[in-house]
């Protein structure tokens, strides 16, 4: 796929890894819509076309991609992480990640399979899908369904969407907890580097571009998912 003149949507695009990806569609000519649930100043300032939706939300969820207009390109980026152990999860949060994490993007790739009948979706993971974080068990189980979820809408809408997947390692730190550092978060590394945003919406890029591939899932995380649970 060209990106130039393409139109795509980026769900909670306006900061951190959702923003490196909106620019860098832009620098490729793209015209991307900028989804956003609270940022609205910062969705207006990366682009002329911007939607909000609260997508814990089913009615908002399901009116989103209409609401995008004509597209060619999904981004599910929009995330809850939420450092629940199974003991300490409570029904409303497990519910909401779900929903955000899992149910969205799903209600949003039908829709947008629909909508564009030709096109690419990309679904954000995390590396955490190749190993067993008891730390954070309701995001887990949404990030390893997102995956699953990849591969069965990759198969079901080709020949004319593709679905692929970009599993980051630690990028960024939580918004909410700004103050740990990459270092704490991070654990073992093989080439000692953490990726950046920028390097996340590269292989988001790769994936768009390239035609002949579906259902696949490229971990940007330095190494680590090779680790398993050895972090
Ligand atoms: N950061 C990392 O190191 C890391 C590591 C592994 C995987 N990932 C994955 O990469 C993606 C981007 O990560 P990130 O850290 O940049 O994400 P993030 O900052 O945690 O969240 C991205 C955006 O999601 C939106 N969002 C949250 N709840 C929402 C809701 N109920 N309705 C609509 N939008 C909602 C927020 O938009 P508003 O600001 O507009 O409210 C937020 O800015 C995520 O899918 C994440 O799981 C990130």
């Amino acid at each position: 796929m060209q990106l130039s003149g393409k139109r795509a949507l980026v769900t909670g695009g306006a900061l951190r890894i959702g923003r490196a990806i909106v620019l860098a569609l832009q620098s490729c000519g793209a015209e991307v819509v900028v989804h956003y649930r609270n940022s609205a100043e910062e969705a207006r300032k990366l682009s002329p076309f911007s939607v909000q939706a609260d997508l814990s939300d089913p009615e908002q969820c399901a009116g989103l991609i209409q609401q995008a207009g004509p597209l060619d390109i999904l981004v599910n980026n929009a995330s809850i992480f939420t450092k629940d152990t199974l003991s300490a999860a409570t029904p409303d949060r497990v519910l909401q990640e779900f929903q955000v994490n899992l149910f969205a993007p799903m209600v949003l790739t039908r829709a947008f399979a629909v909508q564009a009948g030709q096109g690419a979706v990309i679904n954000l993971l995390d590396r955490r899908i190749r190993c067993h974080d008891t730390s954070c068990v309701p995001y887990s189980i949404t990030k390893k369904g997102l995956e699953e979820l990849t591969r069965l809408s990759a198969l079901e809408f080709a020949p004319g969407i593709r679905v692929n997947g970009v599993a980051p390692g630690p990028v960024l730190p939580p918004p909410d907890s700004p103050s740990i550092s990459l270092s704490e978060i991070s654990g073992r590394v093989p080439l000692e580097t953490m990726p950046s945003p920028e390097q996340i919406a590269d292989a988001a890029l790769f994936l768009l571009q390239a035609d002949a591939v579906t259902g696949q899932v490229i971990y940007v995380d330095g190494g680590q998912h090779l680790l398993g649970n050895g972090v």
